[in-house]
């Protein structure tokens, strides 16, 4: 580690605790900051790993209101599942706390209030708009309308699930309260602001002069925010769910989450460290990393750091190793619409694979740009990485160890070329996984890692112990002992990326994984036991994977459908008001379809000849999208029957079918619900 810094403390955003976590949030934060900790743990550096749930915002107070229960019910029940995923997979915070603590609310307000009365900042009167019968201020969130941009009912007033669009409650046509369905008014509220801007000359030297090695999606993302020029934000809301803003006057109001959110994990820590919480986060020596997605970039490069440096004598982010997102199956993960891999339904499906999906997400990692998770690439590089190779290669060693020398690490005798080259490469994977990890790189540092397991499954395989046992079995001892020494290094290198499988590995060769003996060639010394080989890794079957392809396919299907749905629902504005006169001037009646044709080069007309109780005519009509010929024979249906004859591709049409045509474009003709003669009025 760097000599500037005794420390490091770790933090991974604190995820909201209004849904479970999935493999978007484990591969984006959670995972790569594990292996993080761990390596640095494994180096004997002093760490601390802190997070915990984000308890408040408006999303909770909506899905407590859908489900009928209060937003403590929401957030107990989610931080309790996401608790239980993250220790599942290995992920194990020194604290894993919530927002709602006690200790938070407490250590928020004072947060806020020594700013507060240092003057730090701004107050403003605004216009926001208001719930005329719940008697309460709207979050964007909780106004509802029709998007300007694609038509959609039920937008946001901050955004528009269906086209995306990023809206204000202004922009919504016929914009309505969630929660009394009454049609929100303006109303006056004060609220306290950061005034971000003042900070703006101070964040340009810290950032943009000072930390030019952050990866550059972050230094752009906060340079182009810088560029563009900060303003004030708002700290508080008028809402009832989050930490009450400790001011006189200001009943109804809470600190706004990100406000309160970031402070949390500074909670976190007092609620573990009550004594020595200081140290962590008030001393030059202290490192202090923040693991995050792309999304809370600008709340950890400008807003929080700002906050700090109003605040005085805290550490700001060494470095903020943010990732992109990754996708499912090609399409963007949403919580809403349920399209996510969960981790606790992955423990639960893949029980004793926590190390597998470590690993595929870490080789994924969306790193430098968004990725990709796919079933079938999780299978394949569970089957043909971490079976073949790594798993493959142990098996090996271990297997002829027992065989040929009773379980006993066998000596090592005189190396011959073949040896020495493979030996020699492990000192170069070492250092260059250490630079990767220490440089956030954790899919280069993977690669390192698996190197060295490629390294020893083709070692065992290009020198064929079992069959030199055949003839030479000081040689066959060498080999075994080389591999067994190349085992030990894996169950090193792992450690931070499985650290499951590595710690079964560690037990089978009965050695404690210390990093400083990576690379070394006498790890474990000859003579010594070690215990009967256990798979490290098994096969995934295409089964295994089918169930979760079929459920996909079903999400999928589902969203189609409700789409479709959607669409067709859109309705008409109402035709300007005619009078009865108007409607009596159509002549519309029953007909049966007596022939049907196609229209000849067309790919929408049909030539209908009808009886209509009074004739036998002709009416061409744009349904053949919909009806094929065969479709309309015999059957009955409603015409207009005085429309003025139409000469339509040649064809002399007398009238016009009645259709019903859906938003989505789609037709279907109407037909009296039970048979009736032909040439009965409609009116
Ligand atoms: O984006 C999110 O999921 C936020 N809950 C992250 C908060 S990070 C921190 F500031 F607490
Ligand atoms: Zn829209």
């Amino acid at each position: 580690m760097d000599k500037k810094f005794k420390r490091t403390l770790v933090t991974c955003a604190l995820p909201y605790a209004n849904g479970p976590v999935h493999i978007g949030h484990l591969a984006g934060v959670y995972v790569p900051a594990d292996i993080y900790v761990r390596y640095l743990r494994m180096r004997g550096e002093d760490v601390l790993y802190v997070c915990g749930s984000d308890e408040h915002g408006v999303p909770i107070t909506i899905k407590a209101r859908q489900q009928g229960c209060s937003p403590q019910d929401i957030v107990d029940k989610y931080h309790g599942i996401i608790d239980r995923s993250f220790k599942d997979l290995g992920i194990n915070f020194d604290i894993y706390g919530r927002t709602s603590s006690k200790i938070h609310e407490k250590n928020a307000s004072e947060f806020f209030r020594k700013l507060y009365d240092e003057g730090k900042f701004i107050s403003r009167e605004s216009e926001q708009y208001y719930d005329p019968e719940a008697k309460t201020f709207l979050a964007d969130r909780y106004i509802v309308g029709t998007c300007p941009k694609c038509g959609a009912e039920g937008a946001y007033g901050d955004q528009c699930e269906k086209c995306g669009a990023t809206l204000s409650p202004e922009e919504l046509i016929n914009p309505k309260s969630k929660l009394s369905g009454a049609e929100p008014v303006k109303k006056k509220t004060t609220h306290w602001y950061l005034p971000l801007d003042q900070y703006e000359g101070w964040l340009r030297e810290w950032i943009l002069e000072g930390h030019k090695e952050w990866r550059p999606n972050v230094y752009g993302q906060v340079k182009s925010w810088l560029d563009g020029g900060l303003q004030p934000r708002a700290v508080t809301r008028d809402l009832d769910w989050g930490v009450p803003v400790p001011v006189e006057g200001a009943e109804g109001k809470v600190l706004y989450v990100w406000f309160d959110a970031p402070i949390g994990y500074i909670s976190n820590t007092i609620e573990l460290l009550p004594d020595e919480w200081e140290k962590w986060w008030k001393s030059e020596d202290t490192k202090l990393v923040h693991f995050i997605g792309k999304d809370n970039i600008v709340f950890h490069c400008i807003v929080f750091p700002s906050m700090l440096k109003a605040f005085g004598g805290y550490v700001l982010p060494e470095n903020v190793p943010a990732n992109e997102f990754l996708n499912l199956e090609g399409d963007k993960i949403s919580t809403s619409r349920g399209w996510a891999v969960w981790a606790h339904e992955y423990v639960r499906d893949f029980p004793g694979k926590e190390d597998a999906l470590r690993y595929v997400l870490t080789a994924n990692a969306p790193e430098t740009k968004d990725n990709d998770f796919s079933w079938k690439d999780f299978q394949t590089r569970n089957n043909s990485e971490l079976v073949a190779i790594f798993g493959n290669f142990v098996n090996r060693a271990i297997v002829l160890t027992h065989k040929y020398f009773d379980g006993k690490v066998p000596s090592c005798g005189e190396l011959e070329d073949i040896d020495r080259e493979v030996l020699s490469q492990i000192p170069g994977l070492r250092s260059s996984l250490e630079k990767n990890i220490e440089s956030y790189k954790f899919r280069e540092a993977l690669k390192d890692a698996m190197s060295i397991a490629r390294l020893g499954n083709k070692y065992i395989s290009d020198t064929e112990p079992w069959k030199v046992a055949k003839t030479d079995m000081s040689r066959c001892a060498t080999i075994l002992n080389i591999s067994l020494q190349i085992c030990a290094d894996l169950a090193i290198a792992f450690n931070p990326f499985t650290p499951f499988a590595a710690s079964r590995l560690s037990g089978m060769l009965g050695i404690t994984a210390e990093w400083d003996n990576l690379g070394k060639t006498d790890i474990i010394p000859a003579g010594h036991g070690i215990g009967e080989a256990e798979l490290l890794f098994t096969k995934i079957e295409d089964d295994q994977i089918q169930v979760q392809l079929d459920r996909l396919d079903r999400i999928r299907a589902e969203r189609e459908e409700a789409a479709k749905l959607e669409a067709a629902r859109q309705v008409e504005p109402q035709k300007e008001e005619c009078c009865f006169e108007d409607f009596e001037k159509m002549d519309i009646r029953t007909a049966t379809v007596l022939e049907a044709e196609r229209v000849p080069k067309t790919d929408k007309l049909l030539k209908l000849t009808i009886d209509t109780g009074i004739d036998k005519r002709v009416i061409v009509s744009g349904i053949a999208e919909y009806y094929s010929p065969e479709d309309m024979l015999g059957k009955q249906i409603c015409i207009l029957a005085n429309l003025k004859p139409r000469t339509i591709r040649g064809i002399e049409s007398h009238g016009m079918i009645l259709m019903a045509k859906q938003g989505d474009g789609k037709m279907r003709f109407i037909t009296p619900q039970d048979a009736v003669a032909n040439g009965a009025v409609i009116g």
